[in-house]
């Protein structure tokens, strides 16, 4: 499936899933804004490699909850690349899960601030080009914790409610506008940040999912770019899991 033309901005892109999801889309064709905020070498480093194989990128820094710092990237993308017909929000602040009686209202506003208003800000940002052109794709990266619960996750799983109702509220107003917005929701991932969860945490979730491993950020990079095809138009508002099967139960 080709993107040839297309340009992509993703969010997060200096690492893990973001950075994969880069190079796929590249490979695929699209120029691409790696998009980082404090991850400016592996940003970088994306956008260099995409450049050496013949595709086209730039790496762009901002703060996604910052409205002025999303449309000056916008405009970044758009001198450099042309405007993006192609978003994936894949930012995220890491944050260690505390249960419940430790959590404090900055917690739940952490994550808001970053997933939350900085899907919204570059969503507002990248739209009305999209509009006027009448074609885009939006994939916004949730997380199966929405269906799979766990104890300590509770600001970061409650925002990522919320972009469910956010990503298939945009689906029904972009429909007439030629614009799909879908969702990609990961199961557990091994990325550099893969420290986050313990030895026998990560042992336990291989046993309870059917393809016997964990996931890639590859596996996640490639239900996005699915997404984003050409002729992938009739779909949106839906919520694809990449999680090994570990959601069918
Ligand atoms: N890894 C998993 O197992 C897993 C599972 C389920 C869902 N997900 C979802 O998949 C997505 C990517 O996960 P990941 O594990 O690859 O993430 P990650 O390694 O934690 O990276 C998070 C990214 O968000 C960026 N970021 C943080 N604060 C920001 C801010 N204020 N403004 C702009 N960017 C900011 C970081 O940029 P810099 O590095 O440049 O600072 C980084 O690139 C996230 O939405 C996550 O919730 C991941």
């Amino acid at each position: 499936m080709s993107l040839d033309g297309r340009v992509a901005l993703v969010t997060g892109a200096g690492r893990g899933i973001g950075k994969a999801v880069a190079r796929v889309l590249a490979e695929r064709g699209a120029s691409v804004a790696v998009h980082y905020h404090t991850s400016r070498e592996g940003a970088e480093a994306v956008a260099s490699d995409i450049e050496a194989q013949g595709g086209r990128a730039i790496a762009l820094q901002a703060d996604v909850s910052q409205p002025d710092q999303v449309e000056r990237m916008a405009e970044q993308c758009r001198s450099a690349l042309g405007p993006a017909d192609i978003l994936v929000n894949n930012a995220r602040q890491l944050a260690r899960g505390k249960p419940f009686t430790e959590l404090q209202w900055s917690d739940y506003q952490g994550q808001i601030d970053v997933m939350l208003r900085g899907t919204f800000n570059c969503c507002r940002a990248v739209l009305p080009s999209m509009m006027e052109r009448r074609w885009g794709r939006i994939v916004n990266v949730l997380s199966t914790v929405l269906v799979d619960h766990r104890p300590r996750t509770s600001a970061y799983g409650t925002v990522k409610s919320a972009l469910l109702y956010f990503s298939q509220n945009l689906a029904v107003e972009m429909g007439p506008c030629g614009i799909t917005v879908n969702m990609v929701s990961p199961g557990l991932i091994q990325t550099e940040r893969e420290i986050l969860h313990s030895r026998s945490y990560q042992e336990e979730y291989i046993r309870d999912t059917p393809m016997g491993r964990l996931g890639v950020p590859e596996d996640v990079a490639e239900a996005v770019a699915y997404f984003e095809g050409e002729k992938i138009g009739f779909i949106t508002g839906v919520n694809m899991a990449v999680s090994g099967g570990k959601t069918i139960f």
